[in-house]
Parts: C-alpha cells; sequence; structure tokens
C-alpha cells in the first residue's frame, strides 16, 4: 500500500490535510493522526471490515478491544446503553483529555471493535488534529496507539512511519505528543469506577469527583491466574524495547551504585548497557550509554519522553538497558505501570 505522509508545521493547520483524512476515514481507510497521549491509528468504529484492517496492520491479538474516539461530547449517545452519574461528571471534568470511559456498548458498536465485549471505551481527545479529523469523518473513530504490537507506544511521527510505513493510507505528523503515556481507563460498568489503566488523568484526580473510585491491583503486577488485569490488553507484553530492560528499585543513592557496578560487569562481558537516567542524576553515570528520561522535580516530563526513551535505546543498539525507577504516586503511576511491563516485570528491589 502506498502511505501518504504529511507533517503540519506550527498553529496553521491545512485544511486540506484535515479533509483528505475524513474522506480515507469515511470510506473504510486507514489514518494515522497525532492525540495529545500518544499517536492513534485510526479507522471507521462503526465499519467492521475498516475495523480488521486495524488488527491486520498493527499485528493486534484479535481479544484486545480498541477505544472508540468522538469529537464531541454529544456523539457518545447513540454508542452507550446508559450513562450514570458519575460517568457524567467524568466526562464533564476531564473531557477533552486522556482519559476513556468504559461503559455498556449498543448494537451500533460491532464486535470487531469490542473484540466480543458487552462494554465500549470512549475517548474525547483534546489534541485539535484529532479533534478536527473525527470531526471531519462524521463517524467515531477506533484507535489504537499507531505501533505494531508489542512495541514501545509512538509519541513521535517517524516512529509511526517506522512501525506502519506501506500498512496504513495516510500518516498525519505534528509535534511530540503532549502526555507521553495512553489516556487512563476508567471501568464506569458497574459502581464505584475501577481504573483499568493508568494515565495522563491520575487516580488523586479522579478521587476528587468521587472518593470511591479505585485501582485495579493487577495492573501493576506481573500478570498471573491469580492476577488477571480487566482490561483485556493489560495482559500482554507490552511497550518492549528490542534489549532486555531492567529496572532498580530502592534509595536512589543505592541504585546509582547498583547500575555502575552493573555496568561495568557487563563492559567486562563486551555487552553495549543503556542507562535511563535523570537530568538530577545523569551525571553520576560514567560508563555506558546514559540518557535522561525527564526531570524527577517535574515527573509530567518523564512520562513525556518514556516511549521515546526506549526507541532511542532500540536505535543505539544496546544490548541490555538499566533503569531507575519512580514513585508510584501522581502521573508515576502510570511511569512504573509502562516501565514495569516494558521490563516484562524484571525488577531489582535493592535496600
Ligand atoms: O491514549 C490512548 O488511549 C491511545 C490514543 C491513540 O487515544 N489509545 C490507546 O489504545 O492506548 P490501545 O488500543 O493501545 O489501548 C486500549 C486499552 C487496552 O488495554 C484495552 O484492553 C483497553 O484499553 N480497553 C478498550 N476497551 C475496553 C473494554 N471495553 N473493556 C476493558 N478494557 C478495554
Ligand atoms: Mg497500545
Amino acid at each position: 500500500m502506498n502511505t501518504k505522509i504529511a507533517k503540519l508545521q506550527g498553529k496553521d493547520i491545512d485544511e486540506e490535510i484535515i479533509e483528505e483524512a475524513g474522506k480515507i476515514l469515511k470510506n473504510g481507510g486507514l489514518v494515522v493522526f497525532p492525540t495529545e497521549t500518544v499517536y492513534g491509528l485510526g479507522a471507521n468504529a462503526l465499519d467492521e471490515n475498516a475495523v480488521k484492517k486495524i488488527f491486520k496492520a498493527k499485528g493486534r491479538p484479535q481479544d484486545n478491544p480498541l477505544i472508540v474516539h468522538i469529537s464531541d461530547i454529544e456523539e457518545i449517545k447513540p454508542l452507550v446503553k446508559e450513562i450514570p452519574d458519575v460517568a457524567k461528571k467524568l466526562m464533564d471534568k476531564f473531557w477533552p483529555g486522556p482519559m476513556t470511559i468504559i461503559l455498556p456498548k449498543t448494537d451500533l458498536i460491532p464486535d470487531e471493535t469490542s473484540a466480543g465485549l458487552n462494554s465500549v471505551g470512549i475517548r474525547m481527545p483534546s489534541n485539535l488534529i484529532a479533534k478536527k479529523i473525527i470531526a471531519e469523518a462524521k463517524c467515531p473513530i477506533a484507535a489504537p496507539s499507531a505501533n505494531l504490537s508489542g512495541k514501545p507506544s509512538p509519541t513521535d511521527m517517524d516512529r509511526c512511519v517506522e512501525d506502519l510505513k506501506g500498512k496504513v493510507n495516510y500518516i498525519i505528523g505534528e509535534s511530540q505528543s503532549d502526555v507521553g503515556v495512553e489516556s487512563t481507563v476508567i471501568d464506569c460498568t458497574s459502581y464505584p469506577p475501577c481504573i483499568l489503566r493508568p494515565g495522563g488523568i491520575t487516580l488523586e484526580m479522579l478521587k476528587e469527583v468521587d472518593s470511591k473510585i479505585y485501582i485495579d491491583e493487577a495492573i501493576m503486577k506481573k500478570p498471573s491466574e491469580d492476577f488477571k488485569p480487566k482490561a483485556p490488553g493489560m495482559k500482554y507484553r507490552h511497550y518492549a524495547p528490542k534489549a532486555p530492560l531492567k529496572i532498580i528499585s530502592g534509595d536512589l543513592k543505592k541504585t546509582i551504585a547498583k547500575i555502575n557496578e552493573m555496568v561495568q560487569n557487563y563492559i567486562d562481558d563486551n555487552k553495549r548497557v543503556g542507562i535511563i537516567a535523570t537530568d538530577e542524576t545523569l551525571d553520576r553515570y560514567s560508563l555506558g550509554e546514559v540518557i535522561s528520561i525527564g526531570s524527577r522535580e517535574n515527573t509530567s516530563t518523564i512520562a513525556h519522553n518514556l516511549f521515546e526513551v526506549l526507541r532511542e535505546f532500540d536505535d543505539k543498539e544496546v544490548d541490555i538497558i538499566l533503569s531507575e525507577s519512580f514513585e508510584e504516586k501522581g502521573i508515576g503511576l502510570a511511569i512504573m505501570n509502562r516501565l514495569k511491563k516494558s521490563a516484562g516485570f524484571n525488577i531489582m528491589y535493592i535496600d
């Protein structure tokens, strides 16, 4: 397939590009577009054949449902059976933005989109290009992250091109995604609502709307028979860089010492080592390929850079990656959730 690629620069949005993207989506094609979380791979959510193309292009497991994106709050009404009060409050407060709400679906949503579940995840993104494309398509847009299944989600257009060129009709880019980790997924099919995936809207922010909102404990643990995450997608190995990733967790000073010791051993074995450091710790490492993931003082920078740092280590072709760890509060919960999954839960606790 011939993939058309366009990059939008600055604040002026080229309406011709939006029109063409809308037309492709309406006609059952695939369009990659930016959102405030990560780039999305979109298709008409109500067209089962279009949705099947998403699964094929990504190599996505069939049992993993897609999030349906809308451009106006009213567009949710025909897609879900009911909107409980708490869901209404959450939508009013956090839409448009990085939050997906799961509700019982109507028959309008095909089984292909919901992977056979009787619920559907709906999100109204805040990114202007995303909103314009969805509005132009005049249909709800199913859009998973625009990466090949298993790889880190793309926060930069070039990564979408790397993964999906030749597999989609159109790739539209702009600057890097703002938030950097995917939306918070919150299940409102029963009360109290349960967070199935931590994201840009934090547990603390959600609790301000309803203090009973809680988190599916299974998502921070290694999936097992006893601990099955409720979101089908959370059980898969995800966000994996090419090299194995190991997280070192504990007191920061001891972590740095441990990482330096491990790096020396790997180098003695002729291995190329990548280190995920922070602005505050960068100069504490003298060996290996060191990249700062952001500032501990401003954790949203860490979320913003996370997936791109993993892909940079792919480019550097290191043999192993060692990472510092972060406190699991605020956006830190989403950061550690993604990092643990990237590492396949390979964590060394020190103290
Ligand atoms: O920020 C985002 O949400 C991005 C951008 C493109 O909007 N999209 C995204 O989609 O992350 P995807 O497909 O990569 O992740 C969707 C997650 C999966 O873990 C999936 O299992 C879960 O949401 N999910 C979707 N529908 C669900 C449902 N009805 N019940 C439970 N989990 C659901
Ligand atoms: Mg994804």
